[in-house]
């Protein structure tokens, strides 16, 4: 089939540039177009971007010239890794125009018409993207994902959820530098230490979860009741965020039970065979040790979370180890997955 073309918007910083380097090599999507900010507009996206990865910048998109994200540049799907100060209009026009967007940007997770999409979790929630259209007339929409600490949470717990039912999260997360960007954290503040606050972070790990674990009602989402405690630190890992994690089921449960639920857990991304879906969403380490960011962030291509140490929790029920690839699972590969999930359901 002919690729459907995609254009990047914010495709010279970290996000950007994992959509730049997955795209590349994507059976379904095309790059036509990259987008930045003035500073970068009008040069060879080679010449624009710091690129982060060892390998060389892709043939195909080297000498493209890096455009301002206004509606017009080439594209069906437009991939955002916008900061939300500027995401939420230019995404708003990119929909409005006929665009699908798949967002990283937090601007419009909470619209009520927006589906906050994890692929594994919550797929019935595109059902939004009608009333979305509807309510304001647009010919495209826009779908987003969460933040990263929050990606990898509900998926690891999506099973758990299912089964058992989830009342109450206590999480700390150990968050690796690439989730603050490309200026990101200044490296002496960063240097033999932890930071014990990212601003806006734990509100986000808070609220997100209860929109993706919402009931879809013909008024819309429904929000959860389940109660999150959220204490968020960055650390000086590259990428991948370990969270440690205790939880309240709302049904007794075997540890036995706990383990095969994740170790069986299939979502709606792995039953269609989706190009991004790992093999299995949940990877369950049994050695005391794991996960480790530096050992465990490329499961799955970087798209699977890893689990470890499952143990009873004194307090809550149980505890457990999750670490998810921020800016793969917990950005843009979150982010490709969710479109394709658009394409399957015919929804282009
Ligand atoms: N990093 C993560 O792990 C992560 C995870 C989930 C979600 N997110 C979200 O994804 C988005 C991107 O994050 P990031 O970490 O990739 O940030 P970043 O490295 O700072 O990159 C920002 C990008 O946006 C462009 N940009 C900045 N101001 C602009 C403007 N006024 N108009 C057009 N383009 C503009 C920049 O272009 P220039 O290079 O030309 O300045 C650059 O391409 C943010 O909304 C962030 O919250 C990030």
């Amino acid at each position: 089939m002919d690729r459907i073309p995609v254009a990047v918007l914010g495709a010279t910083g970290v996000v950007g540039q994992w959509f730049v380097r997955l795209l590349s090599r994507h059976p379904w999507f095309e790059i036509m177009a990259l987008a930045a900010s003035e500073r970068s507009a009008g040069v060879p996206y080679g010449e624009a971007v710091h690129w982060i990865f060892p390998e060389e910048i892709p043939e195909a998109v080297r000498g493209l010239p890096v455009v301002l994200p206004r509606p017009g540049i080439p594209g069906r799907i437009v991939f955002s890794a916008l900061p939300a100060e500027v995401a939420g209009p230019v995404e708003e026009e990119f929909a409005r125009a006929g665009y699908i967007v798949s967002s990283n940007a937090r601007s419009h997770r909470h619209d009520p018409d927006v589906p906050l999409l994890v692929a594994e979790v919550n797929p019935d929630h595109l059902a939004l993207v009608e009333r979305q259209r509807r309510n304001r007339g647009w010919k495209g929409f826009i779908v987003t994902g969460g933040n990263c600490s929050t990606v990898q949470l509900v998926l690891a717990l999506e099973p758990l959820r299912r089964r058992f039912g989830v009342k109450a999260v206590v999480v700390a997360t150990m968050q690796a530098l690439s989730g603050a960007g490309f200026t990101g954290v200044p490296g002496n503040a960063i240097l033999d230490n932890v930071l014990p606050h990212i601003p806006g972070e734990e509100e986000k790990l808070a609220r997100e979860p209860r929109k993706i674990w919402g009931r879809l009602t013909p008024e819309g989402i429904e929000e959860a009741e389940a109660r999150i405690s959220a204490h968020c630190h960055r650390v000086a890992t590259r990428d991948g965020h370990l969270e440690a994690v205790s939880v309240k089921l709302s049904r007794r449960a075997e540890l036995g039970e706990v383990v095969e639920a994740m170790e069986g857990f299939r979502g709606l991304p792995q039953e269609l065979g989706l190009p991004s879906a790992p093999e299995r969403a949940i990877v369950v380490r049994p050695e005391p040790d794991r996960p480790q960011p530096r050992l465990d962030r490329e499961a799955g291509g970087g798209m699977s979370v890893v689990v470890g140490r499952i143990r009873p929790c004194p307090v809550l029920d149980w505890r457990l180890e999750v670490l998810g690839h921020n800016t793969v699972r917990g950005a843009a590969g979150g982010a490709i997955l969710n479109a394709e999930l658009v394409v399957a359901k015919g929804l282009l």
